[in-house]
């Protein structure tokens, strides 16, 4: 898998001269696997034009404040609430002036206030422009309020000067956003994943399974692993490509992600069950296909071993995360299980729609978790699952460290 899949970049751009090489930037990025949505100011409109910016990104180029098109008319929340990182790129001197006083009076400003992902911004500009104290106190200011500011490169200029303020090179500036994603934050720990459903077999050609996805899982795999840690993802039958950076051993049946999961737990720092793992599968797997002889059938159905409960039991147990789906008394339940498993966070759930008819939890791409631990709880809004297991595995992380006093170190600020 490449490394922007399942990010969702918001692109802004601006009116400088740089503008055209927005084109090929966008194109980088797709490559690396990126959903791009244009933003474009109305200077910027004049540098380089909308349908080409449609055209490479494959999505319509957004430029009023007001969208009519959009739910309630607010497409700057929708965007924003969409973005997986914010990127000006070109950022003009006049836009990096606007960031700094919070302006929301354009589409661009209103999401970058909106947004809740990181921002960045890659500046073009002459060098005087860039050399002036106003924008080298509005670039000190942004960086002090941690926007990411990528670049200016040094060289020869459009209007015939030298110096710096060139925008980054569309190549460099891709790579520059791919890292942007690595937090750090577990760097050095070893996390162990499942996800996915598992398969019980009925006879050769049957099987009992349910309807997980595994793209929760899958998700907090990727997250784990821009994280720093090293990730080793335990799956059952999905049609979902590898994370980067991840290693992952495929496994049908409850049993077999049992053993799987038994045969490498030692080592491992931290253990998230995100699989759905049967409860129940046949006691005796048909060895030929049976036959359709009878009105009815009846099938035997056996436990199968509780993989959770199992690792949490081990002496050396890794820090343990669980999930719980339940259709109602979430919190009761979710404890229940924190007891019950002796867990150290367990993510929960509510599986079928939300108020709005939303739809939660298995199958669906977006999906609120509420998590619990030991005398505390945090809930985290509606957004999409990548965005989901950012933030969990954010406070997984932050918990983890709390609880063997490990010092995050500055650098991850
Ligand atoms: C031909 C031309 C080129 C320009 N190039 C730049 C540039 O590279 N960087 C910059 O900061 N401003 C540049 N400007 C000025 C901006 O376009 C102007 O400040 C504008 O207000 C920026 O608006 P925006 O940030 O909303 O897109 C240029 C203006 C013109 C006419």
């Amino acid at each position: 898998m490449k490394r922007l899949t399942n990010k969702h970049i918001v692109l802004g751009v601006t009116g400088s001269i740089a503008a055209y090489k927005s084109a090929d930037l966008v194109r980088k990025l797709v490559a690396a696997g990126a959903e791009v949505r244009v933003i474009m100011t109305p200077s910027a409109t004049e540098f380089i034009t909308p349908l080409t910016m449609q055209a490479v990104s494959g999505n319509p180029v957004h430029q009023a404040l007001l969208d009519e098109e959009a739910e309630a008319g607010m497409g700057h929340i929708q965007l924003a609430r969409w973005a997986d990182l914010v990127l000006i790129a070109p950022a003009s001197a006049d836009s990096l002036s606007r960031l700094v006083h919070g302006r929301g009076d354009t589409l661009l400003g209103a999401v970058c206030l909106a947004a809740s992902s990181p921002l960045a911004v890659a500046p073009a500009m002459n060098q005087a422009m860039w050399k002036d104290p106003a924008t080298q106190e509005n670039v000190a200011t942004l960086k002090e309020r941690g926007l990411h500011v990528l670049g200016p490169a040094e060289g020869e200029q459009a209007c015939g000067d030298t110096g710096p303020g060139r925008m980054l090179e569309p190549d460099d500036l891709a790579r520059e956003v791919e890292t942007l994603f690595d937090t750090g934050t577990l760097a050095g720990v070893k996390v162990m994943v499942t996800a996915g459903p598992t398969q019980e077999a009925i006879d050769p050609v049957r099987f009992i399974s349910n309807r997980s996805s595994g793209k929760m899982g899958y998700a907090l795999a990727e997250a784990a692993a821009e994280a720093g840690a090293e990730v080793l993802l335990i799956s059952g039958p999905t049609s979902l490509q590898t994370p980067d950076r991840v290693q992952r051993v495929d496994v049908r049946s409850a049993e077999q992600m049992y053993d799987a999961v038994h045969s490498d737990v030692e080592g491992y720092n931290i253990f998230i069950g995100a699989a759905a793992v049967a409860d129940y599968r046949p006691i005796e797997a048909k060895a030929s296909k049976i036959k359709k002889d009878s009105d009815t059938m009846s099938l035997e159905m056996g436990k199968t071993e509780d993989i959770l409960a199992s690792v949490s039991a081990l002496k050396h147990r890794p820090y343990m995360v669980g999930f719980a789906a339940e259709t109602d008394e979430l919190e009761a339940n979710a404890r229940k299980k924190l007891e019950a498993k002796r867990l150290d966070i367990v993510a929960a759930n509510q599986v079928g729609e939300d108020a709005e008819g939303k739809p939660l939890g298995f199958e669906s791409d977006e999906n609120t978790l509420t998590v619990f631990w030991q005398g505390g709880s945090e809930a985290f809004p509606y957004m999409s699952k990548s965005q989901l297991a950012r933030a969990l595995i954010e406070l997984i992380a932050s918990r983890y460290r709390n609880e063997h006093n490990i010092i995050r170190p500055e650098s991850f600020g």
